[in-house]
């Protein structure tokens, strides 16, 4: 090659260039276009509960103490649900918007930018997050079962020290999907930090008799639950899977309905052994308890034993409200359930209305070269 031809070269890859900085500057356009339609979504969204907030005030103050007819009733609870749809909507329209890091996430991640603002983006984190879980409770069963069968020290450790990260990264996932909108309750959350320093606990409490004394119980304890964690992620997945499918099928034959009696009957199933999962934890912290005053007995024990009481007062109240919770939000749940599937059809019509004038200009395309 001449060097003519490479300076002609270079004199191309310029002209390129050029495009690329057309391109670059329309991108750089675009983005901030879409920073200050965020901010004004944002905006408005605040406008919107707070004028919300306001009407629901002053409607309280025109019924308070007044008789209502039958028709000024119906025309208020008419008015609650609207409500109701409103909040669903306005959380569905959040969902797509940036939020800020919990400082937790700030704590470990730095201030980066953690929010997930394409829905099925979400629910793939989500699915993602529940394999997370399933993999490495598939990996402590094994792990835990093998204690059981071999009294090896540094096997033990290994596991232990499995639980600390496996929890911990729990913590930060956690974080994560709160700040992309999941209602996960605190308390699992809070569960999830306190297995992480119960795990901490037991890698450092030493070989001893109180520990061998203990050791095979709770391997035996971790062989329940990570049983008990394969049904959850059973329910789980099957809870993501219709709600998917209630949002994306154009049939909608998984009706609302449909999921409320799916998700009651995958609940009955489940929440029987997770009681006896929280029992398990009641006698761990009633053991322990008792192997405190054990002339060997290290500060752990007393430690250990107060923590497993808490996990199992905590997981009991929770699961126990979860209950009724459910059946009071009916509605409100409802009003989800609909907005999500409302906000995913509405995508997907933008989204078809988008290809149209694609379509036609390839139909254009193809009647001209017929
Ligand atoms: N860990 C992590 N996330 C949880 C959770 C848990 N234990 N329980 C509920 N969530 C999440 C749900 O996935 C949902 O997330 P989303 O908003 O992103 O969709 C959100 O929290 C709200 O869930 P909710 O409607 O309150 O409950 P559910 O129907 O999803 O699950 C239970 C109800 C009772 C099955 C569930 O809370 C559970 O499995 N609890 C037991 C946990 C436990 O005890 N673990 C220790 C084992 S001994």
């Amino acid at each position: 090659m001449e060097l003519d031809d490479c300076i002609r070269e270079w004199g191309e890859l310029a002209n390129e260039y050029k495009t690329l900085e057309a391109t670059n500057s329309s991108y750089l356009d675009s983005l901030e276009n879409l920073e200050q339609m965020q901010e004004q979504c944002t905006k408005q969204i605040k406008h919107q509960r707070y004028q919300m907030q306001n009407i629901f005030k002053n409607i309280k103050l025109c019924t308070k103490n007044k008789k209502l007819t039958s028709e000024e009733k119906d025309k208020l609870a008419e008015f609650e649900k609207n409500i109701l749809k409103r909040k669903a909507q306005l959380h569905e329209i959040e969902q797509g918007l940036p939020q800020k890091n919990s400082l937790y996430l700030k704590i470990i991640l730095g201030d980066v930018n953690v929010s997930i603002l394409n829905r099925s983006d979400k629910v793939r984190y989500k699915d993602d997050y529940e394999k997370f879980k399933l993999i490495l409770n598939v990996i402590g069963l094994f792990l835990s079962f093998l204690n059981i069968v071999i009294n090896y020290r540094a096997l033990e450790l290994v596991f232990i020290f499995l639980l600390v990260w496996y929890y911990c990264t729990l913590t930060i996932r956690e974080s994560i999907l709160k700040v992309n909108g999941s209602r996960i309750k605190g308390w699992w959350r809070l569960h999830h930090f306190i297995s992480t320093v119960s795990a901490g606990v037991l890698l450092v409490w030493p070989q001893s008799e109180t520990w061998q004394l203990f050791r095979t119980q709770f391997m035996y304890f971790n062989v329940y639950i990570s049983l008990v964690q394969y049904m959850q992620f059973g329910y789980q997945k099957g809870v993501l899977y219709r709600l998917k499918a209630l949002g994306e099928r154009h049939d909608m034959d998984i009706t609302i309905e449909g999921f409320h009696s799916w998700m009651w009957r995958g609940l009955s199933f489940l929440i029987p052994f997770l009681f006896v999962g929280y029992l398990f934890q009641a006698y761990n912290a009633w053991i322990l308890y008792k192997l405190a005053s054990h002339p060997e007995a290290t500060w752990q024990i007393p430690v250990l034993s107060i923590l497993f009481l808490i996990l199992f007062i905590g997981n009991t109240t929770t699961t126990m409200l979860v209950i009724p919770q459910k059946l009071r939000g009916r509605i409100k749940e409802r009003y989800r359930l609909m907005s999500l599937s409302w906000a995913l059809k509405a995508r997907q019509h933008n989204k078809e209305e988008k290809m149209k004038p694609e379509q036609s200009g390839l139909s254009n395309e193809c009647d001209k070269t017929k």
